[in-house]
C-alpha cells in the first residue's frame, strides 16, 4: 500500500465526515504525494505548466540540447512486439517515440500520478488498442512482466526513501531477459561548465537530485543481485543512462 504522505482522506472520522471533507480537496493535487505538491506543483500539477513546458523545445533547451541523443538511447533498447511499462509521463512526444519503437503489437503503459499530466498524456497518446495511461504511483506500479521499464528523469524528482521504491518497483515489474532503463542526472565532471549552474538549479528548485552526482542508481535497490547492471555517462557526465537486465 503506499504511504499516507499525500492528501489522502482515508482513514480519518466517519465515513460521513470523509466523504465531506473530499469535497474540499483541490482537484489539481488530489491523490499527489507531499513532495510533489510541495516542490514541483509549479511544473505539473497546474494547467498552466502545460503552456510553458509542453513543447519540444522546451525539452530540449532544459537538458541543455541532449533530448533527442537521451530519448534515442532508450529506443535503442526496445523491439516491436514488446510490453513497456513508463514510470511517470513526460513532457514533449517521448511517450509517443516509445510507442512508435513498440509498434502496432507491442503494449504501453504509463502510470502517472497528477491529474494534469494523465489527462496530458492521454490527449497525446489517444485511444490507441494498446496503449494504458495508469492514474497511480510510480512507486507502486500494476502488476504485471514487462519487456522494459522505463524511468525517464524521474529519479532525481523524489526524495530518497522514493527512489528506492521506484527503483525497487520497477526492478520486481521486468520479466526474465528484460530490461529497466534509468535515464538520470549524474556528476558532471569537475570542470564542467554547466556544474555551478546545476548546483544552482537544484538547490533553488530540485531539493531530491543532486543527491544522483554522488550516489548510484543501482544503490537504491534493496536486492540488485540477479540483474546485469551497465551504466554510461552524456554530456560530460551530466547524464546517465543505467540499464539493470534481469538475468533470465
Ligand atoms: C518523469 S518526471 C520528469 C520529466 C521531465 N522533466 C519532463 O520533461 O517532463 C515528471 C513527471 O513525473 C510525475 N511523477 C512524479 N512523481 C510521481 C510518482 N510517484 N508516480 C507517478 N508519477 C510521478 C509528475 O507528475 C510528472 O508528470
Amino acid at each position: 500500500m503506499p504511504p499516507d504522505d499525500s492528501n489522502s482522506l482515508v482513514c480519518r472520522g466517519t465515513g460521513i465526515a470523509i466523504e465531506a471533507e473530499a469535497d474540499h480537496v483541490d482537484p489539481l493535487i488530489k491523490g499527489v504525494p507531499g513532495y510533489l505538491r510541495d516542490v514541483y506543483r509549479w511544473a505539473y500539477l497546474e494547467p498552466f505548466a502545460l503552456t510553458v513546458f509542453d513543447h519540444q523545445a522546451m525539452v530540449s533547451a532544459i537538458l541543455w540540447g541532449n533530448y533527442h541523443r537521451l530519448a534515442r538511447s532508450v529506443l535503442e533498447e526496445l523491439h516491436q512486439g514488446q510490453r513497456a511499462l513508463q514510470l511517470a509521463s513526460v513532457y514533449g512526444p517521448f511517450s509517443l517515440q516509445l510507442l512508435e519503437a513498440l509498434g502496432p503489437d507491442g503494449q504501453l503503459d504509463v502510470v502517472e500520478i497528477a491529474p494534469v499530466q494523465i489527462a496530458r498524456c492521454r490527449r497525446l497518446l489517444g485511444d490507441r488498442p494498446n496503449v494504458r495511461v495508469i492514474q497511480g504511483d510510480a512507486a507502486y506500479p500494476p502488476e504485471g512482466a514487462y519487456d522494459a521499464v522505463i524511468s525517464f528523469f524521474l529519479l532525481h524528482e523524489v526524495p530518497e526513501d522514493y527512489k528506492t521504491r521506484i527503483v525497487d518497483a520497477a526492478l520486481a515489474r521486468v520479466a526474465p531477459g528484460g530490461r529497466v532503463i534509468f535515464i538520470d542526472y549524474h556528476g558532471p565532471a569537475r570542470l564542467h561548465p554547466l556544474r555551478p549552474i546545476m548546483a544552482a538549479v537544484f538547490a533553488l528548485l530540485e531539493p531530491f537530485a543532486r543527491i544522483l552526482w554522488t550516489r548510484e542508481i543501482e544503490s537504491y535497490a534493496s536486492e540488485s543481485r540477479g540483474f546485469r547492471w551497465h551504466k554510461r555517462t552524456f554530456f560530460g557526465g551530466l547524464y546517465q543512462k543505467v540499464v539493470a537486465e534481469r538475468i533470465g
